[in-house]
């Protein structure tokens, strides 16, 4: 069994949407959910999300940094301890994200964002990363509020989804394709039971 979740997917991919739909479906199986959202879910994380997303410009290993550090203070204080409990974790972004956006769209390459963030991470790491397939012009016109990072525009979210598809190809025992296109019930259902194979 694969209790430990995470949502990816280009801006408006549906990932909140989703991870919504998979927390009614595990909840009403009698199971315990707890959904986090990167960059977010501790005090420090809800404050390192203001600075990255509506602060000034910064340079990308900086950027890469930050988003680093809330992802080290949410897998001690949060992540670890739900799954120690027994409970599933849903998580709206993990550090795959930082691999598709500043790994391969920023080009600070997706090896070095990678060390940098399982040393963070202490072995807390997802055990299946489920990407939502969507064209980013549709991804892009499903979104209300645009972040700075968000604001980057469709050729970035194009990159962005490119560095999701290869690592898809390369990282094949953790990372898995849906197609984001259809209903959010459906959609979790399909990620509920790969989990639970
Ligand atoms: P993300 O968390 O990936 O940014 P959201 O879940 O916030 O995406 O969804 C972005 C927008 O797209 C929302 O308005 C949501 O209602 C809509 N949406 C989400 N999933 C779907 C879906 N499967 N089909 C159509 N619209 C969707
Ligand atoms: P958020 O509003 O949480 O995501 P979404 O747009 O999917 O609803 O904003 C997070 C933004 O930060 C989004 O543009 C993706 C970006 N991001 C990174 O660049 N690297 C990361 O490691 C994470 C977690 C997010």
């Amino acid at each position: 069994m694969k209790r430990y979740v995470g949502l990816e997917g280009v801006d408006g991919s549906g990932k909140s949407t989703v991870a919504q739909a998979c927390r009614e479906i595990l909840e009403t199986a009698g199971e315990r959910v707890v959904l986090v959202r990167e960059p977010g879910g501790t005090e420090l994380g809800e404050e390192i999300r203001r600075l990255l997303l509506h602060s000034h410009e910064m340079v990308g290993w900086a950027e890469a940094a930050l988003f680093a550090a809330q992802r080290a203070q949410l897998a001690a204080e949060v992540v670890r301890p739900a799954l120690d409990g027994g409970a599933w974790v849903l998580s709206d972004r993990t550090y795959y994200s930082s691999l598709a956006y500043q790994g391969a769209a920023r080009g600070l390459g997706i090896d070095k964002v990678r060390a940098l963030n399982e040393a963070c991470l202490d072995g807390v790491l997802p055990d299946v990363v489920v990407v939502l397939d969507v064209d980013p012009k549709v991804a892009l016109a499903r979104q209300s509020g645009i972040d700075r990072i968000g604001s980057a525009g469709l050729e970035f979210q194009r990159e962005v989804a490119a560095g999701y598809r290869h690592l898809a190809r390369v990282d094949t025992s953790r990372v898995i394709v849906v197609d984001g296109s259809g209903s959010p019930d459906v959609i979790a259902r399909g990620i509920i039971e790969e989990a639970m194979r």
